[in-house]
């Protein structure tokens, strides 16, 4: 590009150069008062700007720092007897104006299922929620004082009357959250009535549920656990095919039943027994892995050890450690995900969790009539198959598995929305909602 364009004006050199310089020169002179004249122009204009523009700074730096900006005035009422409240002054103060919600984890943070959360907002991060702007902490030193956290959560295992805030503001939420069974952890008396505003726990009457299991539609949509699910019947769905048939061949034993604690308030174990005698009737019998019977299957092989079963076994046990209204852990996934007929045992209405004819209810049967059931149906295949036929129509998961079923997401999200936050929900009869009266009439225990 340099060589060619050199050769051109070289030899048109005289003639052009004259006209050329005098060009030059007007244009230099022209544009040089041009610019003069331009840049005084804006340079006045840009002192003005630069003024203007430092002082709304400095405005806004003034107004940010005495709060006008970042802080919200808002009335807190407080009560100094938070049980049963009695309001005492109503005043106003400025908050943190940030929609960072604050989530105080008032019991130990180290307790399942509070130690899940970790410290600050990396939770709802990783969980790739909808909400992120959670702020989980176990620190009551973090803001001014106990009443400027949005919610506080208590854990029912660690729930002490003698250690609660003294302070409490009505903006407030206070939750009550557990993931035990309720007979595990009784409430008898009358302590905790008119103090919690929402529940997270597995009963599915919570505000939030913390479960255990959630059930999908053949097209991904959550279904349950539910109040009223509207389950298929099983003689509207299709046998099963010859490929889950031959799956099931192999089976040779009765059942199995994976159990570490021996002695539980549910008195399943003995239930168990009684079953083992009418089962020996028909020759049959239930091999008890683990801490409390004979057959072993170690952690670190479990996966190992499933496949074999699930080969073996025509029956599981998921039997609860405690009867309670909701309460189904994630035994019945062993069964239903391994290619086996769950026999469950617990105070749930299975209703709300699995589909028809996909499970056996010793509770409602009895050992008798239990053992006399998996006898016929071992004895007649036809029948067994019809306990599969749901596969094709529900998938399980935990809950933790599923993005929309996530217990910390929803948590967060019920933070954020503002209608459900302002809104006044109290617990007024808490003994009665957490409904572990069975244990209360046995014995005085009280919490
Ligand atoms: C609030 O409760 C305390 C302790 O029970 C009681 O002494 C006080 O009179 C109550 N205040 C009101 C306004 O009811
Ligand atoms: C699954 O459930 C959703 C929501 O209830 C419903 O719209 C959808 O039709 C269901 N899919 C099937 C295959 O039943
Ligand atoms: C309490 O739980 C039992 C099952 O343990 C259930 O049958 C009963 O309906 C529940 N009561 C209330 C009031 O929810
Ligand atoms: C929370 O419960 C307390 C105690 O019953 C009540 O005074 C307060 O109004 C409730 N606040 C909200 C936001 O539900
Ligand atoms: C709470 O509910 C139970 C059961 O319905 C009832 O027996 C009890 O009297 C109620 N307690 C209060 C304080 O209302």
């Amino acid at each position: 590009m340099d060589g060619k364009e050199e050769e051109g004006p070289k030899k048109r050199y005289n003639c052009a150069r004259r006209s050329r310089y005098t060009n030059k020169r007007v244009s230099l002179i022209f544009s040089q008062t041009f610019i003069m004249h331009v840049s005084l122009k804006f340079i006045k204009i840009r002192t003005v700007y630069c003024l203007i523009t430092v002082t709304l700074i400095f405005a806004l730096f003034y107004l940010y720092n005495t709060s006008y900006l970042n802080k919200t005035e808002v009335e807190i009422a407080r009560v100094t007897t938070i049980r049963p409240p009695n309001e005492t002054t109503a005043y106003k103060v400025l908050r943190p104006k940030t929609t960072t919600k604050y989530i105080l984890l008032w019991t130990d943070h180290d307790l399942h299922p509070f130690v899940y959360f970790g410290e600050g907002n990396s939770i709802f991060a990783k969980q790739k929620c909808g909400y992120t702007n959670c702020y989980v902490t176990s620190n009551k030193e973090l803001l001014r004082d106990v009443t400027e956290y949005d919610i506080i959560a208590f854990n029912g295992p660690q729930l002490d009357i003698g250690d609660l805030p003294t302070l409490r503001s009505f903006h407030q939420k206070y939750v009550y959250a557990n993931i035990e069974a309720a007979d595990n952890y009784p409430i008898c008396k009358d302590d905790w009535n008119h103090f919690f505003n929402w529940t997270w726990t597995y009963k599915l009457n919570s505000d939030a549920i913390w479960g255990y299991v959630v059930v999908m539609n053949s097209s991904n949509h959550i279904i349950g656990p539910s109040l009223a699910v509207d389950w298929m019947s099983v003689d509207d769905m299709v046998p099963i095919d010859m490929d889950l048939k031959q799956k099931l061949a192999t089976k040779n034993k009765a059942a199995a039943w994976f159990v570490s604690n021996c002695n539980t308030i549910s008195n399943r174990e003995e239930f168990v027994n009684e079953l083992q005698t009418y089962l020996g009737d028909f020759n049959l019998k239930i091999d008890v892995y683990g801490a409390c019977g004979t057959f072993q299957c170690p952690k670190e092989i479990m996966n190992k050890c499933l496949v074999e079963m699930q080969e073996n076994y025509y029956f599981f046990l998921a039997f609860e450690n405690a009867i309670s209204e909701d309460y189904v852990t994630e035994k019945v996934l062993l069964a239903l995900n391994h290619n086996t007929v769950p026999i469950v045992y617990g105070g749930a209405d299975y209703s709300r969790f699995l589909p028809p004819g996909s499970y056996l209810n010793a509770k409602t049967l009895g050992a008798e009539n239990l053992a006399k059931e998996m006898y016929d149906i071992i004895e007649n295949r036809e029948i067994y198959y019809r306990y599969f036929r749901w596969r094709k129509y529900y998938r399980f998961a935990r809950r933790l598995e599923n993005p929309e079923s996530n217990e910390y997401c929803r948590f967060c999200a019920m933070a954020n929305d503002e209608n459900l936050m302002k809104e006044t929900k109290i617990y007024h009869n808490f003994s009665a909602w957490w409904n572990s009266t069975e244990m209360c009439d046995f014995n005085e225990i009280g919490k």
